[in-house]
C-alpha cells in the first residue's frame, strides 16, 4: 500500500491545497493531510478550525485523512506507515524553502521521499496569506478558496 502525507499549515485550505490533495489521493492508496500543531506562526484559524475546514472540503475524496501533527513530519510519517511525502510547488520562489526541507527530511529519514507536484496554472499565485489580506480588506475571495471556507473567514475577519 503507497501511503503519502501532505504536510502544511492550511491557514486556511485553499483551492490550490484542494487541487494538490485530489491529485495525490489518485496517485496514492492513501493519504494524510497533516496540519501542524506547533508552528511559529500565528494562526488565524485555531488548529480545530483548519482541521474541520479540510475535512469538510475533503469529504468527498475517501481515501483522504486530515489529522493534527505536532515535532518531527518524518516521524509522523513513519507512524502513518507513510514513505512519501507530497508537496505543492508553486513557483521559483517556493524552491528553495521545499528543497532544504526536503533535503533535511531526507537526512532525518533517508527511507522517506518527498515528491513535488506542481500546482495548477489557476492556482500558482494562491495562498493563505494572500487569502486573508484579501478577505481583510473586504475583497471577494470566492475564487480563492471553497465555499465553507469563505463563510468561515467571513465569519472570523468580515469581508
Ligand atoms: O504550510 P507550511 O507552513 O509551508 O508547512 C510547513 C511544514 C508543516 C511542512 C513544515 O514546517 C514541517 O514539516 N514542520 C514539521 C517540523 C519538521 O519536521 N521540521 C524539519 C523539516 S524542515
Amino acid at each position: 500500500m503507497k501511503t503519502a502525507v501532505i504536510p502544511g499549515s492550511f491557514d486556511p485550505v485553499t483551492n490550490g491545497h484542494l487541487d494538490i490533495i485530489r491529485r495525490t489521493a489518485s496517485l496514492f492508496d492513501k493519504v494524510y493531510v497533516g496540519i501542524l500543531k506547533n508552528s511559529s506562526k500565528k494562526p488565524l484559524f485555531t488548529v480545530e478550525e483548519r482541521r474541520s475546514l479540510l475535512e469538510q472540503v475533503t469529504r468527498g475524496i475517501p481515501n483522504v485523512t486530515v489529522e493534527e501533527f505536532d515535532g518531527l513530519l518524518v516521524d509522523y510519517a513513519r507512524s502513518r506507515g507513510a514513505r512519501f511525502i507530497v508537496k505543492g510547488l508553486r513557483a521559483v520562489s517556493d524552491f528553495e524553502y521545499e528543497f532544504q526541507m526536503a533535503l533535511t527530511n531526507k537526512t532525518l529519514n533517508p527511507d522517506v521521499e518527498t515528491f513535488f507536484i506542481t500546482t495548477s496554472c489557476a492556482y500558482s499565485y494562491l495562498s493563505s496569506s494572500i487569502v486573508k489580506e484579501v478577505a481583510g480588506y473586504g475583497g471577494s475571495i470566492s475564487d480563492f478558496v471553497p465555499e465553507e471556507v469563505e463563510k468561515a473567514i467571513i465569519a472570523k475577519i468580515g469581508g
